[in-house]
């Protein structure tokens, strides 16, 4: 059998990279992607091209050039995401709107360019990089949550539409790993006199120290590996902690309140 053509977004650093370096280890052929390609002149683990999912005409472009190139895409990862942090009632409406646009709308506008390619070649796969988060709503990232649980539930719809081309979608949500996530975040500045002040720091401060102590990337890599090499792929895969997976059973499981307390003694608050 001829190599896989991979397109994974965000390929320059994180869960992203880590992705690249596996796939292309196992054989793959991969292409990565960044929006500042001129920072990897001399980079040469695996093809970088040029992407920004916010701009419909460097997706256009990244993806003709690979079809181009390969004469096809065989799975499409979309990965590239960012953070937001702040308390719901401060969040101005234009970080709402980035977030949603990175987040969300860039997935759908990377499925919207790929799917035709994919249709044509009456088979594809189209793994989705969510969230934990996006299982429930967390205290000072709801938006967060929101957008990768948006993303979550749309692909349930989108997965049976295009069943009948052959084409997979699933979803993989990770727990915390350790990458350069909360240096890119969104992190909306309490105002002096806010009444989320304090609780919001302490939510940060025990953010940002679950990333630090974040899993290593690698694993989500070989999670990736495993969904590829899967027949038929279900729609929501998890990669994390026992803690963390479980923390979704749990949501399902526990009466409303009883699982609001667990998070509201989690994030001490
Ligand atoms: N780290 C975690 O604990 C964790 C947990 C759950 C889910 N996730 C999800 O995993 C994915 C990767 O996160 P990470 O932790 O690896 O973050 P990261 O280290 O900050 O990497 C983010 C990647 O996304 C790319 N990117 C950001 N905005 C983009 C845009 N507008 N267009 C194209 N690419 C863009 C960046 O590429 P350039 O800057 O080079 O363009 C970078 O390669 C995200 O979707 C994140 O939400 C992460």
């Amino acid at each position: 059998m001829s190599k896989q053509v991979v397109l994974v977004t965000g390929g320059s650093g994180g869960i992203g990279k880590a992705i690249c370096m596996y796939l292309q280890q196992k054989g793959f052929i991969v292409y990565g992607t960044t929006r500042k390609v001129e920072k990897y002149k001399d980079f040469s683990d695996f093809n970088l091209i040029s992407l920004d999912v916010h701009n419909v005409e460097s997706i256009k472009s990244a993806v003709l050039s690979i079809v181009k190139k390969e004469g096809r895409i065989d799975i499409l990862i979309n990965n590239a995401g960012i953070g937001i942090t702040g308390p719901v009632e401060e969040t101005p409406e234009e970080a709402i709107d980035k977030v949603f646009n990175t987040n969300f709308k860039g997935p759908l506008r990377m499925i919207q360019e790929v799917l035709p390619v994919m249709r044509s070649q009456n088979s594809g796969l189209i793994i989705n990089i969510t969230s934990i988060a996006g299982y429930m709503g967390l205290p000072f990232r709801a938006f967060y949550s929101a957008s990768k649980g948006a993303l979550e539930v749309v692909v349930e719809g989108l997965r049976m539409e295009t069943k009948q081309f052959g084409v997979k979608v699933v979803n993989l949500a990770p727990g915390d790993y350790a990458t350069n996530i909360a240096d890119s975040r969104y992190t909306v500045s309490a105002s002096k006199d806010s009444v989320y002040k304090e609780s919001y720091q302490m939510s940060l401060d025990l953010m940002n120290a679950h990333v630090d102590s974040g899993r290593n990337p690698n694993e989500v890599a070989k999670k990736i590996f495993k969904i590829i090499k899967t027949k038929n792929p279900k729609v929501h895969y998890t990669v994390g902690s026992f803690m963390q997976k479980f923390s979704i059973f749990l949501k399902k499981i526990l009466p409303n309140n009883t699982f609001e307390r667990l998070l509201l003694r989690h994030y001490k608050l």
